[in-house]
């Protein structure tokens, strides 16, 4: 247990228990241990909580944009000030090791920085008019009550990059966390809390019944936005229902990201790329590399100095020092990928390493999965068309550039997805030919606040991140004046 472990919901400006009165138990995913009791909010605390940051608007939305980004600039100075204590509670609740939770504060901070920073420069706009007796302008307003409902795999940074614009637009935010990780998002409330923000402004109300806070979000009127990270099947449902009161919605979903590489590459930065692409997080994020696409001239080579190095990764619990693959959030997630492997291998696939999940022991009780690659993969099998969510990377092997866009594209996903060449006009010609929302060149790890993160096809609708992201929590209001 930790100080950060406040229990009770965050309501108007206090910290209340569930309207029920009744809690859930949050564990941590390495060995199972009890973490916390958490208030379990109803779909009434809801309600309660959309009626504060509705009242609320009247107050934030006038605040300037400047006042507003003192709030955010000092969340992030807190949250790093606080970056050791903050990790290791991340750590407890979400299982990634110790050094990527740090990094994960960094990130987190990262949005408030920046959107402290942006909601400044919210401007108008003032439109040339086509006939003489009158002037238009576009003034953008925040949209209103926005429902940020953020998944466990960044416990901290995928609030961060939902709130942080919103807040800096002048929305009030009614914030439901993954039920696995709702302590980190207690923290950051609760820093918020320390900063004396105004009453409602933000609202945290994490539950064990997801979809009954969900259902009862979207049937409010009051919340004009829905933003959500997660399953593209969850995402789907919210897009249908957000119709009835055409609310407006951004869906952060799932990808297949392709990882290409081609003879011109530099493989060794190649071999690092795919493994920090891969193993981050365990292999838990949208973005990660989950097809490896290897020219067939370089493949034996390539797969066999990266099975090299993934036979190195330690596996363990992300406390310890020199862990490098934490365990999978739950058992439903590491059964789910062990049955993408065993479908795979039951259809001809091979694995060079890895393969199936960590034998339970003394030291490791959780839902730990071996890293895993397996070759002879054919795009008709499962493993290449889900997202898999896991330490595992399935390998294919292409002759011609064509031949590489054609798998890489032939997905209902479009993220992320990754090419490593040296060769500036095949870059060009890539960048330009594949499908997704977010490329990488020669870049693992292409996220950063001031960019638009976001995908096409089924991966979602909306950006995150950059000059982009704050667009979603702003209504364009025309004005047409006779003059
Ligand atoms: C995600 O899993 O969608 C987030 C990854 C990132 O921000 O890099």
């Amino acid at each position: 247990m930790t100080n950060y472990t406040p229990h009770e919901l965050y309501i108007n400006g206090r910290w209340v228990p569930a309207s029920t009165g009744e809690t859930f138990e949050v564990f941590n995913p390495a060995d199972g241990e009890l973490v916390a009791c958490v208030a379990d909010a109803s779909s009434q605390d809801a309600d309660t909580a959309v009626d504060a940051a509705f009242n609320a608007l009247s107050i934030w939305s006038k605040l300037t944009a400047k006042q507003r980004g003192f709030f955010l600039k000092s969340a992030g100075d807190a949250l790093i000030s606080r970056t050791d204590e903050l990790a290791r509670l991340l750590t407890m609740e979400n299982g990634k090791p110790l050094a990527e939770a740090r990094g994960e504060i960094a990130y987190a901070a990262e949005f408030l920085f920046w959107f402290a920073e942006e909601g400044k420069r919210v401007y108008g706009e003032i439109i040339p008019s086509s006939v003489p007796n009158k002037w238009r302008m576009v003034q953008y307003q925040p949209i209103g009550v926005a429902a940020a409902i953020t998944p466990w795999n960044f416990p901290i940074a995928m609030i961060t990059r939902k709130i942080a614009p919103a807040l800096a637009a002048g929305c009030t935010v009614v914030l439901k966390p993954a039920e696995q990780t709702p302590l980190s998002a207690f923290a950051l409330c609760r820093i918020f809390h320390e900063l004396n923000i105004p009453d409602g402004v933000l609202n945290c109300i994490p539950s064990s019944k997801p979809a009954n806070i969900a259902e009862a979000l979207l049937g409010n009127p009051l919340v004009r936005k829905i933003t959500f990270t997660g399953s593209t099947e969850v995402g789907k449902q919210l897009f249908a229902r957000c119709a009835d009161q055409v609310k407006r919605i951004s869906l952060e979903l799932g990808g297949n990201a392709p990882f290409i590489v081609f003879p011109d590459a530099d493989l060794e930065q190649a071999v690092d790329g795919v493994i920090s692409s891969k193993f981050r997080c365990s292999g838990q994020t949208c973005i990660c590399a989950n097809r490896l696409l290897l020219h067939f001239d370089i493949a034996e080579e390539f797969i066999v100095r990266l099975t090299e190095k993934v036979k190195k990764l330690r596996i363990g619990n992300g406390l310890e020092a020199g862990v490098h693959i934490g365990p999978l959030i739950d058992r439903y997630g590491c059964t789910k990928v062990d049955m993408l492997v065993q479908d795979a291998v039951s259809h001809g696939a091979r694995c060079v390493c890895g393969g199936k999940p960590v034998q339970n022991s003394d030291t490791l009780k959780g839902y730990f999965y071996n890293p895993t690659i397996i070759v002879d993969v054919t795009p008709d099998m499962a493993i290449w068309r889900h997202e898999i969510f896991g330490p595992v990377l399935p390998v294919v092997t292409f002759e011609t550039e064509e031949q590489a866009v054609h798998y890489a594209n032939d997905t209902i996903a479009g993220l992320a997805g990754y090419v490593y060449t040296q060769n500036l006009c095949r870059i060009y010609r890539m960048t330009e030919a594949l499908q997704y929302g977010i490329i990488g060149i020669n870049d693992p790890v292409p996220s950063t606040p001031e960019c638009p993160f976001g995908g096409i096809k089924q991966s979602g609708i909306g950006r995150e991140g950059g000059r982009h992201g704050i667009k979603e929590y702003l209504d364009a209001k025309y004005i047409s004046i006779g003059i």
